[in-house]
């Protein structure tokens, strides 16, 4: 079947089948590869989106139900000159990352939660990642870089 996406304010199309993913169709047919696919099975967070403005996890979506959405990918996190955003630039000042296998995950979870509460407490960041999993950071450096993107104070330690 033919599927049709704005993706990032562009719209593409591609050819899936029923059961393709988004994850899959925004890796391999749209070759936008920055949404990582971690585990297929929900648990991680890596393939991260927003559809309609939503939050979801590409991997628990079937592209069809999709069809003719507004889908944000982190290729779109972006400024338009390609530097990077400024939750992006966070991650990066604050060592957010370590491998970055998660990251894109992170980032867009980042941006849904930033809109709907734009200065977010710790806690309130550490409750709204529960889905997104990172194995190497320990958290703490994600959860600073989120506060720092959000224009608030970066604790020197963040809490557990
Ligand atoms: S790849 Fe989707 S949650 Fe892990
Ligand atoms: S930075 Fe490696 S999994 Fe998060």
């Amino acid at each position: 079947m033919k599927i049709s996406l704005t993706v990032n304010g562009k719209t593409m199309s591609g050819e899936a089948e029923g059961r393709t993913l988004l994850s899959t169709f925004l890796r391999e047919e749209l070759g936008l590869t920055g949404t990582h696919i971690g585990c297929d099975t929900s648990q991680c967070g890596a393939c991260t989106v927003h559809v309609n403005g939503k939050q979801v996890k590409s991997c628990t979506m079937f592209v069809a139900e999709a069809d003719g959405a507004d889908v944000s990918t982190i290729e779109g996190m972006a400024n338009t000159d390609g530097s990077l955003g400024v939750i992006q630039q966070a991650f990066q000042d604050h060592h957010g990352l370590q491998c970055g296998f998660c990251t894109p995950g992170m980032v867009m979870a980042a941006a849904s939660l930033l809109e709907k509460n734009p200065k977010p407490s710790e806690a309130e960041i550490r409750h709204h990642l529960e889905g997104n999993i990172c194995r190497c950071t320990g958290y703490h450096n994600i959860v600073k870089a989120i506060m720092a993107a959000s224009g608030q104070e970066v604790p020197a330690v963040a809490a557990e």
